[in-house]
């Protein structure tokens, strides 16, 4: 497995330097596997917006549809091409060697996933779980943590339904309290937000979950200021980060939280299925695990990873993916996503029948996705006009916190897509 391993590395390598980017790649590079100092050496990513040369070239990387603009890149992401054809190639392996390959390979390929994903987020391995998504992961979290009765945890009113559910049944189980903040849509200053929270907690409150990234709107919400109120008060944090990990160009520890958990098959594009949970070490031993686990010692991280049998070429792509994202870089690619963000929503939000729900404009609180409505239309019906009509693909959102339509482009957008759609919705 190791040899099979570091031979697609280079193959990767070389797809990377010389079919898609088409640059002479020196060799010492090569040989290292630098695919960050590759990024930087790249004469072709000038900017966010120089469209024809490298962002083009990054979208041959993709293969959509191409029967319709695809907007829609929130619920999952496609694996660019070196991605899946690692995961295909794996796939193949693996059925081929079949218990071979679990009992003798798999946990070592295993642990080096663990490794790669643990540098990418710059946290320590012995603290981090491979889990299928961001679901299982904070499931592991609410429905693990050692509720007692009366316990408050506080919520936000724009949280991931499955997060709330989860809550609500760890209510009716363990009698809970679970408070709900109001995030402003617009807010004027990060207090505004962070006092949101800070007002539902009293003495009796042990946790605070909150949305990096809200998948409504695409707000970014000051995670560390909530956390660092919270911890002066006791007050353990939970992040639900699904769609800020390899999005916005951050570290785990910069969140300050206890516990974090993300989907890859988001903005890192991998298969479908790989996520993580991430928690303080202090933490591992007084976590229920979801599944019964007792061979395990209760320091170990990996007792969270009791899941049975997995589709492990999935979780082994994880790391081609990391690579992917790496020789992009991710600054340049946040920078991208916002730019076709800001690209559509800057040409429509003057226009007086259209409403922004989103803080497009404020730097630090927005993401490459925004939620746009159009007075007299419900959501629904203008996700139907932009299909029928252009042949646009986007969600229509209809919480009770926001009702409009979620626009959210990727890697392999073009420029000429977001135009399509300025277009398209002047004209509703
Ligand atoms: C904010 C947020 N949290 C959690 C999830 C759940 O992700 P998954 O289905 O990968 O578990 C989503 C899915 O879109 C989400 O938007």
């Amino acid at each position: 497995m190791h040899g099979e391993s570091a031979l697609s590395r280079r193959d990767f390598i070389r797809h990377v330097s010389l079919i898609g980017l088409g640059v002479a790649l020196p060799s010492p590079f090569a040989r290292r596997g630098r695919l960050q100092e590759l990024a930087a050496l790249l004469p072709y990513a000038k900017d966010a917006s120089h469209e024809g040369l490298f962002w083009n070239k990054i979208r041959r990387f993709f293969r959509p549809s191409g029967t319709f603009i695809n907007l829609e890149n929130g619920y999952c992401s496609p694996q660019p091409m070196p991605t899946l054809h690692y995961h295909i190639r794996r796939e193949k392996y693996i059925n081929a060697w079949t218990s071979m390959y679990t009992r003798e390979q798999m946990p070592e390929a295993m642990e080096s996933v663990r490794t790669d994903l643990a540098a990418f987020l710059a946290v320590d391995p012995e603290e981090l779980a491979i889990t299928r998504n961001t679901t299982e992961s904070l499931n592991t979290i609410i429905m693990g943590y050692p509720w007692n009765t009366g316990d408050e945890v506080v919520i936000g009113n724009q949280d991931y339904g499955s997060m709330v559910q989860a809550f609500q049944q760890a209510q009716q189980r363990y009698g809970i309290v679970v408070k709900e903040a109001a995030i402003p849509l617009h807010p004027s200053a990060d207090d505004e937000i962070v006092e949101s929270y800070m007002a539902l907690c009293t003495a009796k409150t042990r946790m605070v979950h909150l949305t990096h990234l809200i998948h409504l709107s695409g707000h970014v919400i000051p995670v560390a200021k909530i956390a660092q109120r919270a911890h002066e008060r006791g007050i353990e944090v939970v992040v639900d980060a699904a769609h800020s990990v390899a999005h916005l160009d951050y570290k785990i520890p910069d969140l300050a939280a206890d516990y974090v958990g993300a989907s890859l098959h988001k903005w890192l594009c991998c298969p479908l299925g790989c996520g993580f949970l991430w928690m303080k070490k202090e933490h591992i031993p007084k976590i229920w695990p979801l599944m019964g686990d007792t061979g395990t010692t209760a320091t170990d991280i990996r007792r969270f990873e009791h899941q049975g049998t997995r589709p492990f070429h999935s979780i082994e792509a994880i790391s081609r993916a990391i690579a992917f994202h790496t020789m992009i870089g991710g600054a340049r690619k946040e920078a991208r996503l916002k730019y076709l963000m800001t690209r559509w929503v800057s040409k429509i939000a003057a226009l007086p029948k259209v409403r922004m729900n989103t803080p497009w404009d404020q730097a630090g609180r927005n993401s490459a996705i925004a939620n746009f409505n159009v007075n007299g239309y419900a959501p629904a019906d203008i996700t139907a006009a932009l299909f029928a009509r252009h042949k646009i693909f986007t969600v229509a959102i209809d919480h009770p916190a926001i009702q409009g339509v979620r626009v959210a482009p990727h890697l392999y957008t073009t420029v000429k897509e977001v135009d399509a759609l300025t277009d398209a919705i002047r004209e509703l």
